[in-house]
């Protein structure tokens, strides 16, 4: 078969080890890719936003499946304009990308089935949403609808910083200015993300992870898109997997084909683990980044057989296998990053780091030049790592990550900190 994978980030790179590995892969293109992908797959330059130049290099080709990475372009529908063009894709359709694309309908889904999660209200004014705020007091969470790159969510502390929050979204001082606010209840807990494939109907679990989305130490700072993971997550119990998979998860995926919209794709929870059971926080549409990373390398059988399985309405008695290891992975960011950093500095040390014991090295925000790789992003490499245990596959990334020479890039240094808390 030949595949046509959508991103450039870490995840991409993931997914294209994992694909180009199949006995199933004959020819693996991504678009637009990156450094690390190209020695995968043939990157090519389309632009993502550009659906008719996807269409046509799929056709031209002779594509048989795209792997959608990213939640822009699911959210734009290129589902949709390949499917309408007879290519076979892995992803959800527009109107069911939905789930991550609008904060509203995702919540007023989960009110109408009784799926857990915190109580909320949606507002059109910054003035009423404002007067909500002040009479539920803080802490609260105020969020933007519609995608905005991670910068929509406010955890607000104090009433004041809400209201400043919803004036902010509202007047466009946090990306493009909100034409919704959902105000939502604080909930206490420990967060955990878990994955499942969904052919429309049939629910497969695939695994869970923690994200460490804060971009210092000891979780401080002002949150990223994620700055490591490791899988599994050791509160993700095989009981509270069962009660995400029953009260959250499947409930979800017979609502949306009961509203004629059904589910293909990967769905990712984002959880909060309460003293009264998992809440959901957010879906999301596509596979986390950087949770992908942790995910495929613990998934031992065929990744491409299982997307197809998904896109063909098949997944009833399918089965994934495992490794019962830790996996782990630290990501290298450009200082600066998240907020503005530089590019083009040269990355040296990859090759001596990905020859530590269980290591292996997938790029994010990577650009090839001749034989040297460039940083070219804000999150710029995952240095990932198996092991018995989270602590050993944390000594294993971290021994990679001090042979890497970049004095440009950060890491924070406690990826881990929280299952080896518990392991001790
Ligand atoms: P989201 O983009 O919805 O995942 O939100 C980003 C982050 O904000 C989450 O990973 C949580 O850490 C935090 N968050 C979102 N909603 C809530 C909530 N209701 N209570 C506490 N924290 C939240
Ligand atoms: N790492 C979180 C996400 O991919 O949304």
């Amino acid at each position: 078969m030949n595949i046509l994978i959508l991103g450039s980030g870490g995840r991409e790179h993931a997914l294209a080890w994992k694909i180009a590995a199949s006995p199933l892969a004959t020819k693996v293109y991504c678009a637009p890719g990156n450094a690390g992908i190209a020695r995968e797959a043939e990157c090519v330059a389309l632009d993502l936003t550009d659906h008719g130049s996807i269409v046509a290099f799929a056709k031209a080709k002779r594509v048989d499946f795209v792997v959608v990475g990213p939640e822009a372009p699911l959210c734009a529908g290129i589902v949709d304009d390949l499917e309408a063009a007879g290519i076979k894709s892995f992803g959800p359709t527009k109107w069911a990308a939905r789930l991550e694309g609008s904060k509203g309908f995702a919540k007023d889904l989960c009110k109408a089935h009784n799926i857990p999660t915190a109580p909320y209200r949606r507002f059109k004014r910054a003035q009423e949403a404002k007067a909500y705020v002040a009479a539920k007091g803080a802490p609260i969470v105020v969020k933007a609808d519609g995608l905005a790159g991670g910068k929509g969510v406010v955890v607000a502390a104090s009433v004041a910083e809400a209201q400043t929050a919803i004036d902010a979204m509202f007047g466009g001082r946090l990306g493009a200015p909100a034409w919704e606010v959902v105000v939502e209840d604080f909930l206490s807990g420990e967060e955990a993300s878990f994955f499942a494939l969904c052919d429309g109907e049939t629910v497969l679990p695939l695994a869970s992870a923690q994200d460490h989305k804060r971009v210092g130490d000891g979780d401080t700072g002002p949150n990223t898109g994620g700055m490591g993971a490791y899988s599994p997550a050791p509160i993700m119990t095989p009981a509270m997997e069962a009660r995400v998979m029953d009260e959250i998860v499947r409930p979800t995926v017979r609502a949306l084909a009961r509203m004629g919209a059904p589910y293909r794709g990967v769905l990712f929870a984002g959880l909060m683990i309460t003293d009264q059971g998992p809440q959901l926080v957010e879906y999301n549409v596509r596979f986390g980044d950087p949770e992908c990373q942790v995910l495929m390398l613990r998934l031992k059988s065929d990744l491409l057989p299982a997307l197809l399985a998904a896109r063909d309405g098949q997944l009833k008695n399918f089965d994934l296998r495992w490794t019962e290891e830790a996996a782990l992975t630290v990501v290298m960011a450009a200082k600066g990053y998240p907020g503005t950093y530089e590019k083009g500095a040269a990355i040296g040390g990859l090759e001596a780091a990905a020859q530590v014991e269980g290591v292996e090295i997938f790029h994010a925000g990577t650009k090839a030049d001749g034989d040297r790789v460039l940083a070219h992003g804000g999150r710029v490499l995952n240095i990932c790592a198996t092991g018995k245990t989270v602590r050993e596959a944390q000594a294993r990334a971290y021994q990679a990550v001090d042979r890497i020479q970049w004095p440009g890039g950060f890491c924070r240094r406690d990826i881990g900190w929280r299952a080896i808390a518990r392991e001790q």
